[in-house]
């Protein structure tokens, strides 16, 4: 089977689960998927359900100058990861901590019921980088 193949597959798959061409489109293009070497913040958040992430930003004068994030999990979750820091790159600290499970679904259009947990983890993991780095820049100031 040629990759064509495999990918038109894996798209029918997908699209008879529910996921909407937006999300299969993240989920196949793999955008913004990887690790940005000496990244200003690089957290990991694993889920209830076993599937793990890890993002990294670069926040350049308090804006998300580069983001990326690494996804060990279903369709549902590469394709929410890919799409939270599509959202954030560009963005301010506090304009991304708004970034929520609304915003998120109207990003990705439609995933399956059973997938918003998904989708909850990756805005999880937003938030807990943001955290983790605005924590930091208060202790550097102390
Ligand atoms: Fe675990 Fe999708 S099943 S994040």
């Amino acid at each position: 089977m040629s990759n064509q193949e495999h990918s038109e597959d894996v798209y029918e798959i997908l699209k008879n689960t529910g996921y909407s061409d937006k999300a299969i489109q993240y989920f196949q293009t793999n955008e913004n998927t990887g690790i940005i070497e000496n990244a200003d913040q690089i957290t990991d958040l694993t889920g209830p359900c076993g599937d793990a992430m890890k993002i990294s930003l670069n926040i350049e004068s308090g804006k998300i100058s580069d983001a990326k994030i690494q996804v060990l999990g279903c369709p549902g979750a590469v394709a929410s990861g890919c799409a939270v820091v599509n959202l954030a790159k560009g963005k301010t600290i506090q304009e991304a901590s708004q970034i929520d499970l609304d915003l998120l679904y109207a990003e990705l259009e439609k995933l399956p019921e059973k997938k918003v947990h998904c989708a909850r983890l990756a805005i999880k993991i937003l938030q807990k980088a943001l955290d983790e780095y605005s924590k930091k820049q208060q202790e550097l100031l102390q």
